[in-house]
């Protein structure tokens, strides 16, 4: 249908539906068969029929969504096709690591890979519709949802972001193999207080521009479809209901002309949040903001609506532009033309599904994501001939993501567990394990037992850490680090004075206790690494795979030291060991255990001869930054190297390190290269105090290096002419 076509199309659909039909366009029901929020009624087929409902989420499967959109293009009046929604972080049918882990890759292309690929086999199982990238910043560990996004930097969340609204959505929405993407969830709701799920968020509004904002400003340049407000009350105005930045900000200063998806229920729980008294000025609160579509609201939209127009709460021209929103993205999504495009044929889904190329590619971002954080007395990369093995610990048989629906594990092509990958990586060792104990209980009979094999064995893979269900969404931790129990089996088992290699599984950074980072030999973070965990271990702990991963966020020493991270302002009184009136604690270090960007490598690499192709620069021009790269080590591999600001004097305090472009760049041993980054004048701006973005002459450090912590970095200076 052209386009010229299709926009008469619509309008003469908005003419000719009634009230109950416009804001059923509005309103999302669950299909329940993957359940993400509160337990609810699924949706009917007369609802449909009736054209009650506009789209569906967590129902999938070609022929279960053929099954349902026929009640509506064939059973309804207007025969308006459904759209259909899931949440599809970290893929489908291939699972790829999760987000958080993905993000310590440092690597655009590949987030835009796995992305591609899950909209392949999402775009041939009736899914429409996205619910992915989260790209919320976190800066605090004990939060839960950190498991799936990018971490604590907003310059790395908003290349993410634009790499996942590529891979998923390429540029027409109504291509095959595309799906919506939807960027989640605006904004700052990874500043929950204290770190616990769905709590208030209280911040500056120079915060909130310069650090929460800009990934979904990435995402709306990026194209991207949707976007979903966070449930959060963000400085006493829900989110949900936050008209000067969802419609003042992202509609009109940004542009974004896409459709707004409420989260689960959110705009009924404003009444819950005290900001609406009834269903129809919580709907009306919403629909002025810009929230087209009311997920799962139980019918506050549905019922809402109607009443708030009776009330002279809301406009019939702002219900219509809402309608018009929704319609336009099922005309760009193609399903005018085909409401059935994504129901893929049997064939189509074994064909998308063939898991050849596809777990080659889980293979690799789980290699890629995995961060070795310390290796030492040459533990790690383990040998064939390597002696005695013992694998053991409550997640010896991790792999992918637990939390799937039933379904999905029967069909997904079975993820490979540590254990096994370990086995086939190392044919020729004699590989002994304790069985899977559980994370949170470890008798003393299993302790005892893991106490022998210690013995018994050369070196010990312990394999630590936490589950799916201790972490995500309502999964925040007021001590995000090892259960007791777990930290009384990593004992015993360092009291055999053997190697020990621990291996940790977690969603977050973990707080680690001080005589385990101490006593432990090497310690690989490695997150949930998807469908290909035991064989990309395999590869990284045995060097066939030589780890590139780096940390894309702070690991605290203590819980007291959160919220941690390296883009922090200055102080007036910086630490100083000497001199007791500084900023700094008492009882603790300043500095994360592991910094951002920290991350080892079996290689060594040098970085020398940083170097500026100019020493002023002004509006509109460039500056290349140059820096050599050595690897002194004895095996290949591949080197990230971070390029950071910090604007020396400005009219607001700056960060103290602003991350402004990561680069890799993989050398043989003995070989060394060069890095180039270009910036312009205009990526040094900043916000001033009236939070406009300003250019300041002025003198700039700038400075690279494998992390954050400036200590090992190379710095030189610009300075940029008004
Ligand atoms: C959940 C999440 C959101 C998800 C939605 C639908 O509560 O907050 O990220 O997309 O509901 O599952």
């Amino acid at each position: 249908m052209a386009r010229s076509d299709e926009k008469a199309h619509i309008e003469h659909l908005i003419a000719e539906m009634t009230l109950e039909e416009k804001v059923g366009q509005l309103t999302m029901l669950s299909g329940e068969l993957v359940q993400t929020g509160p337990a609810a009624a699924p949706v009917t087929s007369e609802a449909i029929r009736e054209g009650r409902v506009g789209s569906l989420l967590n129902l999938w499967g070609a022929e279960r969504v053929r099954e349902v959109q026929r009640h509506a293009v064939e059973g309804s009046r207007l025969k308006i096709p459904l759209f259909f929604c899931l949440d599809v972080l970290y893929g489908l049918r291939t699972f790829f690591p999760i987000p958080f882990g993905e993000s310590c890759a440092f690597d655009v292309e590949l987030w835009e890979r796995t992305a591609r690929v899950a909209a392949q086999e999402c775009a041939v199982e009736g899914i429409d519709l996205n619910f992915s990238p989260m790209i919320d910043v976190a800066r605090d560990p004990r939060w839960g949802r950190t498991v799936e996004g990018p971490g604590e930097d907003a310059f790395l969340a908003a290349r993410f972001a634009e790499a996942k609204v590529r891979g998923f959505q390429i540029s027409d929405l109504a291509a095959d193999g595309v799906v919506a993407a939807t960027a989640k969830h605006l904004a700052a709701y990874g500043a929950v207080q204290a770190g616990r799920e769905y709590a208030p968020v209280d911040m500056s509004e120079r915060q909130l521009h310069e650090v929460y904002l800009p990934p979904f400003r990435a995402a709306v340049r990026a194209g991207v479809a949707a976007i979903m407000p966070a449930f959060t009350d963000f400085n006493g105005i829900p989110m949900t209901a936050n008209a000067a930045i969802l419609r003042d900000v992202v509609r009109r200063e940004w542009g974004f002309s896409g459709v707004m998806i409420s989260d689960y229920s959110a705009i009924a729980e404003l009444i819950t949040h005290g900001v609406a008294e009834d269903k129809a000025q919580a709907a009306a609160l919403a629909l002025d903001a810009g929230v087209d579509i009311d997920m799962m609201g139980h019918d506050t939209y549905f019922e809402g609506l109607p009443r708030a127009l009776d009330r002279g709460l809301v406009k019939l021209e702002t219900i219509d532009a809402a309608v018009r929103r929704v319609l336009q993205l099922k005309g760009k999504l193609g399903l005018f033309e085909d409401p059935y495009r994504r129901c893929g044929s049997p064939s189509a889904i074994a064909a998308t599904a063939a898991q050849g190329k596809r777990r080659d590619l889980a293979r690799e971002a789980a290699c890629r994501s995995f961060v070795l954080l310390k290796n030492e007395r040459d533990a790690l990369p383990l040998s064939d001939g390597q002696g005695a093995i013992a694998v053991m610990g409550p997640l010896v048989d991790a792999k992918g993501d637990a939390r799937v629906a039933v379904e999905m594990t029967e069909t997904l092509a079975k993820p490979v567990a540590v254990l096994e990958g370990l086995r086939s990586a190392l044919p020729n060792a004699r590989i002994a394990f304790t069985p899977g104990c559980t994370v949170e209980r470890i008798e003393a009979a299993e302790r005892s037992r893991a106490r022998e094999l210690a013995r018994e064995s050369d070196l010990v893979v312990l394999c630590l850490g936490e589950t799916m269900a201790m972490s995500g969404e309502a999964g925040s931790r007021g001590h995000p680090g090892l259960p007791p129990a777990q930290c009384e089996l990593a004992r015993t088992v360092l009291a055999q004075r053997k190697p020990v290699v621990i291996l940790l599984f977690s969603g977050r950074p973990l707080v680690l206790p001080e005589w385990l980072v101490e006593k432990a030999d090497a310690l690989v973070a490695a997150w949930f690494p998807g469908s290909e965990a035991g064989r990309a271990i395999g590869d990284v702990l045995t060097g066939r795979f030589n780890p590139t991963g780096r940390l894309s966020m702070s690991w605290p020493v203590d819980v007291g030291q959160i919220p941690i991270f390296f883009g922090a302002r200055p102080t007036g009184r910086p630490a100083a060991a000497s001199d007791h009136y500084t900023s700094k604690y008492l009882d603790m270090p300043n500095e994360p255990r592991f910094a951002f960007g920290h991350g080892l490598s079996y290689s060594r690499f040098e970085l020398s001869g940083l170097r500026l192709d100019r020493t002023e620069l002004r509006s509109g021009q460039t500056v290349a930054i140059s820096v050599d790269v050595a690897n002194h080590g004895p095996l290949a591999g591949e080197e990230t190297v971070l390029l950071f600001i910090r604007d020396q004097v400005s009219s607001v305090t700056r960060p103290l390190l602003e991350l402004k472009g990561f680069q890799k760049i993989s050398l043989a041993p003995a070989q060394g290269g060069t890095i180039r980054f270009i910036i312009s004048a205009e990526d040094l701006t900043f916000l001033d105090p009236d939070l406009a973005p300003q250019l300041e002459a002025g003198g700039f450090d700038i400075l690279v290096g494998q992390s954050a912590d400036r200590n090992k970095m190379l710095s030189t200076q610009i300075e940029l002419i008004a």
